[in-house]
């Protein structure tokens, strides 16, 4: 994968899939016995955010830290991008003095445009349609908690069609998982992404189902996901999306319909009475916060894998 993009998951093979996940578990043991891994010594990573970020942020940084590198904080409110420079020349510039870019922005198109014209690796970290590097750590901490094996598990979502809806499409799709969203009639995932994961998921053996009805995606679910309703960007929107999603929450009485030895997962930050319960998000707390950790583990598997000699 050397000098590769990941912008979505859609653009991996399966083996690249696994080959993520078994560096970033080779990594993480690595760091957990205190064997330092240098893989990126003398390295640098630009981080462009034009949105808020805890996870994100932290776990590119100290990741890149770990690996031997080191990792720019680059504000979009600061970079002249900001005062209306062009993407283009913005990614022949950074080329020239950085090793790889992560970016986390509104627009998923000027992530693809900065990649085009930038001749360093270009990392999605997050836009409005996806957000691949979540759902690569989402399926690390699947195999951690439920089976190494992930294809026939079934991950059943909970809420707004957004860029976690369609990246789990892809992530799942890829390992042949059955993935079922349950989302209010009226909320319909990206048709593009749609028609494509269901092509990638013919080919592995898995399934994407659309559904209204939040008992019937959570029934025997192996995993269940949710995220929140009001995306970044929508904050004005909050009130209203509150009332299109309320009965969309994953809460104990949803939980009874999974599967009994089910896990919850959540991207995080989470919105407790919205989304998912506090009974519910404390239950399963000890497993979304490895979800958590694992974005480090993810992450400098990826940026290994792409940014080294
Ligand atoms: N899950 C996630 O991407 O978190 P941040 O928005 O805090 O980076
Ligand atoms: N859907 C959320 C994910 C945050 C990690 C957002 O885009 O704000």
């Amino acid at each position: 994968m050397k000098g590769r993009d990941l912008l979505s998951i859609h653009d991996l093979t399966t083996e690249e899939v696994y080959k993520i996940l078994d560096v970033a578990k080779d990594l993480k043991a690595k760091q957990k016995a205190g064997i330092e891994h240098h893989l990126l010594k003398g390295k640098t990573l630009g981080m462009i955010f034009q949105k808020s970020s805890t996870r994100t942020r932290l776990s590119f940084e100290v990741g890149m830290y770990q690996l031997g590198g080191s990792a720019l904080f680059l504000s979009g409110h600061d970079l002249q991008i900001g005062r209306g420079e062009p993407i283009k020349d913005t990614a022949r510039v950074m080329s020239r003095y950085l090793d790889g870019v992560m970016i986390r922005t509104f627009a998923h198109s000027d992530v693809e445009e900065f990649a085009k014209y930038a001749d360093i690796p270009v990392i999605n970290g997050l836009t409005d349609l996806l957000h691949p590097c979540q759902v690569l750590t989402d399926l690390l901490t699947i195999q951690e908690h439920k089976s190494e094996q992930l294809k026939g598990l079934k991950l059943a979502y909970i809420g707004d069609c957004n860029n976690m809806v369609h990246s789990l499409m892809y992530g799942c799709a890829k390992v042949g998982m059955h993935f079922v969203v349950a989302t209010p009639k009226g909320c319909k995932p990206n048709a593009d992404v749609l028609a494509n994961a269901v092509e990638d998921a013919k080919k592995t053996g898995g399934s994407i189902t659309v559904v209204n009805d939040i008992y019937e995606a959570a029934k025997d679910a192996d995993v269940l996901y949710t995220d929140v309703w009001a995306s970044m960007g929508q904050e004005e929107e909050h009130e209203e999306r509150c009332k299109i999603f309320k009965d969309y929450q994953i809460n104990s009485k949803l939980m009874e319909v999974a599967a009994k030895s089910a896990i919850v997962l959540h991207c995080l930050p989470a919105h407790r009475g919205e989304e998912i319960s506090e009974e519910v998000l404390e239950k399963y707390q000890d497993v979304i916060f490895d979800e958590a950790e694992n974005r480090l583990h993810v992450q400098k598997a990826i940026m290994a894998l792409t940014m080294c000699e």
